[in-house]
């Protein structure tokens, strides 16, 4: 018996899978796209992978679905090793139990709609008459219920992601890879195919790594969020402490809009005060202790919804309203001050004029400091 089948023995049958990375790296020619990646993602849980393009997401997945080889590292799942390579250990991908939908799809066009989400019952011997009832849940599931007979080049680009998502669950594999599933159906239908993913995930305790580019996607669907760039992990955590609570610049500016200045607290009676450090006026009283230490210039990040407007006269940061967008329920306020322009978000109506002076300030607790900084 060699290692690899060693190992595909040890595996626990009925739990969901978690998925341990250790010290990866992989290497296309002389380029290193992954180095030393430690990561893990949580059973049961939908774990998000977000970051730009080329940073390595598909190829992540690509190592963990046994479709690359990494070039030094290992890969557990559920805690079986999958693939060592201290151990040569490489197990092959059809005996990984995954599912993945890849950023291509990569349907059969020579089949039936049917057929192609029949195929990987039908590769684990499953009868027929068994493999009908789920081929056709799966296929209702993803809105395509009647088009079962229709050959897969007859499909729109959208309906061909959604055969690749029914054939990946069909199996109901413990483990679901999945590469920008939702990137070529229409805004509503995604939103849609979001919730079902979401209620699919939860019914099968499924653990699920999703690929995509869209923050609003992963922040709706993720339990936790894994920010890359250049093939290293900068930040993860639920959507919420990236948002609120960014490690750097980069993963601040990454979600939505931030303003970022540098500030200092300095000591006041009773309460520190924060200020903007080419700036005198001063935008929050309260307790700054533990966050910023007093005296010293710290980069600062206030998210636009954050800030709040006062009268010209007011207390706070001195600025000029130069641009005003209509964003349907709200409005986005772009305000000329002393420490550059800062975006401000207004929900609902503000009367409120370019060109108009008003003062900026911000509650305590809205105040990040940047700690990567
Ligand atoms: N087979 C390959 N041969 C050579 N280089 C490759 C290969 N596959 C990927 N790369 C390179 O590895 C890097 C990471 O690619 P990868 O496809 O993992 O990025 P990604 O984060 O999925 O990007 P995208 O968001 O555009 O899909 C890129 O610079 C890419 O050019
Ligand atoms: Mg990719």
């Amino acid at each position: 018996m060699s290692a690899t089948e060693r190992s595909s023995t040890q595996t626990s049958q009925g739990a969901a899978a978690s998925v341990a990375i250790e010290r990866l790296a992989k290497s296309f020619g002389n380029v290193e796209v992954i180095s030393d990646l430690t990561v893990s993602f949580r059973a049961g849980a939908i774990s998000v992978l977000l970051g730009a393009s080329g940073c390595g997401k598909t190829t992540i997945l690509r190592c963990i679905a046994g479709l690359e080889e990494p070039s030094a590292g290992a890969i557990r799942i559920h805690d079986r090793t999958v693939f060592s390579s201290h151990e040569r250990i490489n197990v092959p991908p059809e005996r990984r139990n995954l599912g993945m939908v890849f950023q291509s799809y990569a349907i059969w066009p020579h089949m039936t709609v049917y057929e192609n989400v029949a195929l990987p019952l039908r590769a684990h011997g499953v009868p027929s008459a068994q493999a009908r009832p789920r081929v056709l849940e799966v296929l209702r599931l993803v809105g395509l219920e009647g088009l079962e007979q229709r050959s897969a080049t007859q499909l729109s680009g959208g309906q061909q992601q959604r055969v690749a998502i029914a054939r990946c669950l069909v199996n109901q594999p413990e483990l679901v890879l999945l590469d920008e599933p939702l990137s070529n159906l229409d805004a509503k239908l995604r939103v849609g195919m979001r919730t079902e993913l979401r209620e699919l995930q939860r019914r099968l305790n499924a653990t699920m790594i999703f690929v995509t580019h869209d923050q609003e996607e992963a922040m709706s669907l993720a339990d936790d969020i894994f920010l890359f760039r250049n093939g290293h992990l900068e930040q993860s955590g639920p959507g919420e402490a990236l948002y609120r609570r960014p490690n750097t610049r980069y993963v601040a500016e990454f979600f939505g809009k931030a303003n970022i200045f540098e500030a200092a607290a300095r000591d006041a009676a009773g309460a520190d005060e924060l200020v903007p450090v080419r700036a005198s006026a001063i935008i929050a009283r309260g307790s700054f202790a533990g966050r910023a230490a007093a005296g010293r210039d710290v980069a600062c990040m206030v998210r636009p919804e954050a800030w709040r407007i006062g009268l010209p006269d007011g207390a706070g940061l001195a600025g000029r309203i130069a641009e005003i967008t209509l964003l349907g329920d709200r409005l986005e306020l772009q305000v000329e001050t002393e420490i550059g322009r800062q975006c401000v978000m207004v929900l609902g109506y503000a009367p409120v004029r370019v060109g108009e002076q008003i003062t900026l300030s911000v509650a305590p607790e809205h105040v990040h400091f940047l700690p990567g900084e």
